[in-house]
């Protein structure tokens, strides 16, 4: 007999599906916590845990939450209003295969995209090693001495290189000098980067004369209409002037011209996005800047380098990571943070995969469909470029042309009366028989005209040097052999398949595998950024109604989903602030007072937006020391420009004066520009714009679901009161608005095909999901910070002795009494199978820890009883029961290799080492390497891939 039918279809009906999925703990759970806590509901916490002058009580415009099979199939319906033509517009974006064994293992595979930026160099060796082969492959086909791990896009670089060239030169001069085939939008973000860094942008032939006082030109090798310029003869000049010349070059072009560093390049930079990564609408791409030797303590971004561990072997780990430009604060030239790690990865994948073979073979195919191409244009009385790689420009009837051409699905860049053709991999026999057919009215026969293809390359520009002759780049070439050497880097790194990250201030919440699946839809991933807009409707509604919920949620009027990384949102948003000072007569406006405890992001923002850095204080409970913000308010009155405030603070508290606060600075004629990485404890229950504020970026890679990439991509769009929304970034090439100020990325939406993920995440959970998100997030975060109370003094509570959504524990008592430090913590933690929580920031010996909503009460007690393990293990030292030295929080973490000696000679047991919890029995997670020694690598910067030896043979 069937059971009766006691609830109604629309019971059944799941359409709070995903928040369930989404939300680790379940109702029960909840509600056992929240009995711990004291409280009856997740709205007796919000209530009670937010100052109530914040408090936001209405509901959020994203309507109800949807299921992940209806968000689906109506995104698709949007995708579906996107046109897939054949893009050959070229500007830096070429079409590519990414190889299917790359796109289902890294960009498909939470266990490379759910990672966190390597910074437990122990628990990453995988995609560092990934990341290793990315800078050699750089540094190999470019020919330069070192390379970074990534960037956010070419333009940034190019921009990037401009300060280092500044910084690194010998010239005192303030002019920048542009070569006049640059792509424009790298030109664009140059110009607004030099605004306010007072350089003189100067455009013209690099051929000629170089102009008084320059200190850096930048050149484009092939140009942007695809000639192949002689860097030699320019580098002398440059150099002779005293000045750095840094050239933005194609990667695969370098497979076949004379590399820029042979040519006497200082900086060279470039995308890596045809190795294998989708165009997606303008990103997310890699981009690199690889230096001659000397430049590199300068060098903005992420640079992998080679050490040692505790045993004597080949480690690697981010080197100098004391040099990361942000951490110089308002010293920076740079403020770059997330990058691009996992596009880095997927490109140096593509190199490890084709090799110097396959990787030559793709470039001399590219080069000869242009070759054959130019043929067929010269035969139709076409005159086009003498030289060339990929691309072709000539005169002609754009109009023609063009109507023939988006007959056939296919784009070009059409750039007054000029017609440009860029090739790529993926052209085929046909393709380019439809490119000739499109541009000329007739049809050819590709392949008769092979034998009289042009050679583009000028004879002194043909590469002789052998590059990617390092073994990674000669042995995985075989599928199988691919696919278990992406395998076993995967397995070397802690995920969050793994288990929780609670990383404060980074909010390692789940990335739901619905909101993922867009990213490779071609509607979205194979997209050029300039395309018509007749071509991009679906991009566009998308985009629009993400901005108005991102609205909505913020409080704000108007967002830009321009800038790619929470850094960039701070100097976009600062920008926008300038610009309104500067519409009101009051330029001067130039102080930016900072909170002590500020993210290093925000006076490197705030220094490249030319403006003078003043540090506030912050009391003995972290909050904003008031007084200190009166007088230096006061003090500075007259050229106030901005305050930036983190909010909750980076103290992880909801300060109940924050109201009063940026009525302050609004009294002195101040804007308020609050930083929000924390939204994970705003959304759904206060709003930014309402608080007071007027300019904040979102890190949609921590609260908006976009997965951290191990260390990228990330996105960090602004939102803005009206009053500041004529100040917004615009775009040169695609304009997104009337607004006058300049590009801040290379592309109008930064690295729009990861938007889907966000737009997918509001739709999923709703207005209601969303705010029970935030609920839960305090509560998790109140939980632990509750079961750990005792063991270890929690820093900083806000109103009831509650925090926000993480908690910081000092370690610095117990570091004293047992000389066990906040890293020895952090490393044990790897043997209890857990990432560390984020050490010393914002306060130097201390741990911040960041459950989110989306860990399960199960994980977090399993946590608890981790630290509380520790704890005890701190206990013995303490009570002298063994020497710290001794103890196996010094000797974490352990490997299996720790085990496996013969001689056991530790003061504890292998037990106790590598096993503490019964559970591991059953599962463990073993880091890969033992404790990697930052101090020798950075004494012996290597940031090249180790002779093979050195791996097996140490
Ligand atoms: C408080 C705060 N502000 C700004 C940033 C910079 O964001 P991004 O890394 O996306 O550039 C971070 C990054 O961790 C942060 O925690």
């Amino acid at each position: 007999m069937r059971p009766p039918q006691t609830r109604s279809l629309s019971e059944l009906l799941n359409t709070n599906d995903f928040t369930r999925r989404h939300i680790g703990p379940s109702a029960a759970e909840q509600a056992e916590m929240m009995q711990a806590l004291g409280v009856a509901s997740l709205d007796e916490l919000i209530e009670t845990t937010l100052p109530e002058a914040i408090q936001f009580h209405g509901e959020l415009t994203a309507g109800p939450g949807v299921t992940e099979a209806q968000a689906l199939a109506d995104l698709k319906a949007v995708a579906q209003k996107n046109k897939v033509f054949r893009s050959y517009i070229g500007m830096g974006y070429a079409g590519t295969h990414t190889p299917g064994v790359i796109g289902r293992n890294m960009l498909e595979n939470p266990g490379w995209y759910t990672a966190y930026t390597p910074y437990q160099a122990e628990i990453s060796q995988g995609r560092l090693e990934m990341l290793l082969n990315f800078q050699q492959m750089v540094m190999d086909l470019t020919g330069m001495p070192v390379s970074n791990a990534s960037l956010l896009d070419e333009a940034t670089a190019a921009a990037e290189a401009m300060t280092l060239a500044k910084r690194q030169g010998k010239s005192k001069g303030n002019v920048f000098f542009v070569a006049d085939d640059v792509h424009p939008q790298t030109l664009d973000v140059i110009r607004t980067r030099a605004e306010y860094f007072g350089y003189d942008i100067v455009t013209g032939d690099p051929s000629g004369e170089m102009p008084e006082g320059v200190f850096g030109v930048l050149a484009q090798y092939p140009g942007t209409y695809g000639e192949l310029r002689d860097l030699s003869p320019v580098a002398e000049k440059v150099h002779e002037a005293g000045a750095a010349l840094i050239v933005a070059t194609d990667l695969l072009a370098c497979a076949l011209v004379t590399p820029p560093g042979e040519q006497g390049a200082d900086i060279v930079v470039g995308s890596a996005q045809r190795f294998g990564v989708p165009m997606g609408f303008g990103g997310p791409h890699a981009a690199f800047l690889a230096c001659q030797k000397g430049f590199e303590r300068s060098m903005p971004g992420r640079v992998i380098g080679v050490s040692k561990d505790s045993r004597g072997r080949v480690a690697l780990r981010m080197a100098m990571q004391t040099r990361e430009q942000h951490i110089r604060r308002e010293k920076a030239t740079s403020n770059i943070c997330t990058a691009q790690a996992l596009l880095a990865n997927m490109a140096g994948a593509y190199a490890v995969y084709h090799g110097q073979e396959g990787i030559r073979t793709i470039a001399q195919r590219t080069h000869r469909m242009a070759g054959i191409l130019a043929k067929a244009l010269n035969d139709a009385g076409l005159s086009v470029n003498d030289s060339f790689f990929d691309t072709l420009t000539f005169e002609g009837d754009a109009a023609a042309t063009r109507e023939r051409a988006e007959a056939k699905g296919i784009n070009f860049r059409y750039d007054g009366g000029r017609i440009g053709v860029t090739l790529d991999e993926t052209v085929t026999v046909a393709d380019l028989s439809d490119v000739i057919e499109a541009i000329t009215g007739n049809a050819v026969d590709v392949l008769k005209l092979d034998s009289d293809a042009v050679d583009g390359i000028p004879a002194n520009l043909g590469r002789t040097s052998d590059f990617l002759t390092h073994p990674v780049f000669n042995t995985h070439h075989s599928e199988h052999a691919m696919l278990r050497y992406l395998k076993t880097l995967e397995n070397k790194d802690y995920s969050l398949t793994h288990g929780m990250i609670p990383l404060g201030s980074c909010t390692m919440k789940l990335n739901a595998t619905a909101e993922m699946i867009p990213v490779t839809w071609p509607e979205f991933g194979q997209l050029h950024p300039f395309a018509p807009a007749d071509q991009t409707e679906g991009y566009a509604q998308m985009l629009a109604e993400l901005e108005g919920w991102l609205a909505d949620i913020t409080g704000y009027d108007a967002v830009s989903l321009q800038p790619n990384s929470g850094a960039q949102g701070e100097y976009a948003g600062l920008l926008t602030i300038r610009k309104y000072h500067e519409s009101r007569g009051e330029a001067h406006r130039s102080v930016c007072l900072i909170p002590a405890s500020a993210h290093g992001t925000n006076p490197a923002s705030a220094a490249m937006m030319g403006m003078s850095v003043v540090v506030v204080k912050t009391d003995a409970e972290g909050n904003i020391d008031l007084d200190d913000l009166k007088a230096k308010a006061e003090q500075h009155s007259e050229n106030l420009g901005a305050l930036m405030i983190t909010y909750p603070s980076t103290h992880g508290v909801y300060e109940a004066n924050v109201t009063e606060v940026c009525d302050l600075i609004h009294q002195h004629g101040g804007q308020v520009y609050l930083d929000g990485a924390n939204m994970n404890a705003l959304v759904g229950v206060a709003k930014p714009g309402l608080i007071g504020s007027d300019v904040s970026h979102l890190n949609l890679h921590k609260t908006f679901a976009i997965p951290h990439g191990g260390g990228g991509p990330g996105m960090g769009p602004i939102g803005v009161k009206a009053h500041l929304t004529p100040f917004l970034p615009n775009h040169a090439v695609a304009p997104t608005s009337d607004s006058a100020t300049g590009a801040v990325s290379a592309a109008p939406y930064g690295s729009a095909s990861i938007l889907p993920i966000s737009y997918l995440y509001i739709r999923l959970l709703g207005a209601r999901g969303l705010r029970e998100s935030t609920g839960v997030a305090l509560l998790n975060a109140n939980y632990i910070a509750q079961q750990l109370d005792g063991a270890y003094p929690i820093l900083y509570t806000g109103q009831r002795g509650r925090v926000a959504h993480e908690c910081i524990i000092d370690i610095r008592p117990l570091k004293a009494s047992s000389g066990i430090s906040e890293e020895d913590i952090a490393k044990r933690l790897m043997d209890y199978g857990f990432h560390a929580p984020t050490m010393s920031f914002p306060v130097p010996g201390t741990l911040m820890i960041e459950p989110t909503e989306s860990e399960p009460k199960a994980e977090l007690d399993r946590f608890i009883t981790a630290m509380l393990g520790i704890r005890r293990e701190i206990q013995e030292v303490q009570d002298g029961l063994i020497r710290a030295e001794d103890s196996p929080l010094k000797h974490a973490p352990h490997t299996q290799e720790d085990l496996l000696v013969e001689d056991w000679t530790r003061a504890y047991s292998r037990e106790v080492g590598a096993l503490p919890t019964a559970a591991q029995k059953q599962w463990k997670y073993w880091p890969a390497v033992n404790r990697v020694d930052n101090v020798y690598g950075d004494r012996n910067f290597v940031c090249s891939c180790p002779p093979m030896e050195e791996w097996v043979g140490a």
